[in-house]
């Protein structure tokens, strides 16, 4: 977005989110008038006071007029207060109600969209980009519409009363404009170089966090003080300078307020004060009050646009997520089929990245609780079959059929809720082991879940866990071992309990123990069901039905262990001689 010219267009999208709150909007703007009615209202009394009542000696009624002053600053300072919790209400509520949908947007994208999207930047948006809209209400449009006002009530109060001191003030008033612009000029700059060394200071303090294994290890610390030392130099470099245009400015406006002042006394000096059909004394008064209204407001006014203007960006970064419309199409269906486990592959190809290939051409068949082991080198493609399955992403070509159906003819839900997964690199949220295995499904109950632990024979494993399951696992579930976490995702599967079971195995090795834990834990849950297990442990596979082999992307053979065994100089034969023999004679030895 340009940052100089208004996007209207931009604007009448972000106002449409005020719809609902139309109330709350007239009564802030309402309140914005009101409030530079009783600001200028009051002085005007003072005006009163001094002309009627002061000068004239004359101090009946003075006592009434001090009471409305009273009457009105108070209403001025209630106004005041509501203005400012409606606007910042306001604020809040509009983007309460845009984030809600930001967010429901950004859990429902297709895989592709996260690949190529910064996690970062997505967070940036939901987060920082939303308090920088709110500002748009708490500290731009509402605050320079009220300025607006005030002003243009003064200067037209201040014509009404005296064309000649208005003179006055409208031969200082270019003045104040060109300082403040002047001023606004080198302030944007400064603020932006201090943004830049505080993106500098954040990097450099995360990048540095996230490596503190290395530094510690290479003695690095001394070093790295060093550069932390020179960043943080700059930062506070860039600041003074913010610091210095404003102790240069801020005199400036207030000599030129007291010239104003000055002028006003001098010329109403000179045209005898008080005198009839001149210029009162009162008036003068509120010529000095009204000046001051006048120039405060104009002062700040460009800081305000300035938020507005930053408030518009992130609304536009906002809006174009809004917009994105990268969905898998989802065949809308209320009807649910429970899904028996027949799997059908037919000539399926498919690409991350156009034209190149990561599936050519397979077809598999998978019956009804088979059990299917997918073998293969790494990044032959095995994962990616899954997730083929779990429709993360589509097919460029051929069908993946189960029972008969094409999977684009289930609903996302029906699908999703009848096959489950438990993936390669497990993921915990930070929270205790029985939310992460309901995943906060109310009608999985605490019994549900241990019951479901000891079938699969961990419950001793996850009730020896500090608070057994209210163990919170931090985030990504740092506090659980590898093996542990696997048998947490064992446990989440199972207890969902799918018609197809997918279990992309680990490929790191594990303690026997647990090896033996994952073994039984896998039987149970694969019993009774279709499964398909990207296998990596010799015992899998032995207890396959079928294997299947693949590489590059082509399936190069399928059959029992033994079939593949026999196939002289087979693809299966060869992987199992390196990567088992050993292991097998091993077992044979101890
Ligand atoms: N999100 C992605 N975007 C682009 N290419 C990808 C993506 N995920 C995987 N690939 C590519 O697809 C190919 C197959 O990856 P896949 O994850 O299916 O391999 P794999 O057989 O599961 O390997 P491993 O045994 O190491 O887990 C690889 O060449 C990989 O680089
Ligand atoms: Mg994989």
């Amino acid at each position: 977005m340009d940052k100089k010219k208004f996007n209207f267009k931009l604007f009448a999208r972000l106002i449409k989110y005020v719809k609902p709150y139309k109330f709350n909007f007239i009564f802030v703007s309402l309140a914005a008038i009101l409030i530079s009615f009783f600001s200028i209202f009051n002085q005007y009394l003072l005006k009163i006071a001094v002309d009627d009542h002061i000068t004239l000696k004359n101090f009946n009624g003075l006592i009434t007029i001090i009471y409305i002053m009273i009457a009105v600053l108070l209403f001025q300072v209630l106004f005041q207060f509501l203005f400012v919790y409606f606007t910042n209400l306001l604020g809040q509520k509009v983007v309460f109600d845009i984030r809600t949908k930001l967010f429901s947007k950004i859990i429902s994208f297709r895989m592709s969209y996260y690949n190529k999207s910064s996690i970062g930047r997505l967070v940036t948006r939901t987060v920082n980009d939303m308090e920088t809209i709110a500002s748009i209400f708490s500290q731009g449009l509402f605050m320079i519409l009220a300025d607006l006002i005030l002003m243009f009530s003064v200067l037209t109060v201040m014509v009404i009363l005296s064309i000649k001191l208005s003179l006055i003030i409208f031969l200082i008033l270019p003045f104040i404009i060109i300082a403040t612009r002047l001023f606004q000029m080198a302030m944007k700059v400064a603020f932006n170089n201090v943004r830049n060394e505080v993106a500098n200071l954040n990097s450099f303090v995360q990048e540095r966090l996230s490596g503190m294994k290395e530094i510690q290890i290479f003695n690095r610390q001394k070093i790295e003080y060093e550069n932390f030392k020179k960043i943080n130099e700059r930062h506070k470099v860039a600041w003074l300078k913010t610091v210095w245009y404003n102790s240069i400015f801020f005199p400036i406006a207030e000599i030129s307020t007291s010239i104003t002042i000055g002028l006003i006394v001098w010329y109403a000096g000179f045209n005898n004060i008080g005198v009839k059909n001149s210029i009162t004394l009162g008036t003068v008064f509120l010529f000095i009050q009204l000046s001051q209204m006048l120039f405060r407001p104009l002062r700040q006014i460009a800081d305000k646009f300035n938020t507005l203007q930053m408030g518009m960006v992130a609304a536009n970064r906002v809006f174009n997520i809004l917009d994105t419309n990268e969905f898998v199409k989802d065949f809308h269906s209320n009807k649910s089929k429970t899904i028996i486990g027949k799997i059908v592959f037919e000539k399926a190809t498919f690409s991350y990245i156009k034209n190149n290939n990561v599936l050519k051409n397979i077809s598999i068949k998978i019956e009804p609780g088979e059990k299917v082991a997918i073998v293969g080198p790494t990044g032959s493609g095995k994962s990616t079959i899954i997730k083929l399955i779990l429709r993360f992403y589509d097919l460029n070509n051929g069908k993946i059929i189960i029972d008969g159906t094409d999977i684009k003819k289930f609903s996302l839900k029906n699908l999703r809720s009848q096959v489950s997964l438990v993936s390669q690199d497990i993921f915990l949220f930070a929270d205790s082991i029985y939310n992460n295995i309901s995943l906060f499904n109310k009608s999985i109950s605490r019994t549900e879940v241990e019951n479901a632990a000891k079938e699969i024979g961990i419950f001793d494993f996850v009730k020896k866990l500090p608070g057994g399951f209210d163990y919170n696992v931090k985030e990504r579930g740092v506090m659980l071992s590898e093996g542990q976490r696997q048998l947490i995702s064992f446990l989440r599967a199972y207890v969902s309990n799918p018609k197809i079971l997918i279990l992309d195995e680990a490929t790191s090795s594990i303690d026997s123990k647990t090896e033996q834990l994952i073994q039984y834990a896998t039987n149970k849950i694969i019993a009774d069901k279709t499964s398909i297990i990207i296998a990596h442990r010799l015992s899998t596979i032995l207890n396959a039905d079928k294997i299947i082999y693949l590489e590059n992307g082509e399936i190069k053979e399928v059959g029992t262990h033994q079939e593949l065994i026999n196939i002289n100089r087979g693809y299966y034969k060869k992987l199992f001689e390196y990567q088992f023999k050993e292991s097998e004679n091993l077992k044979k030895v101890i």
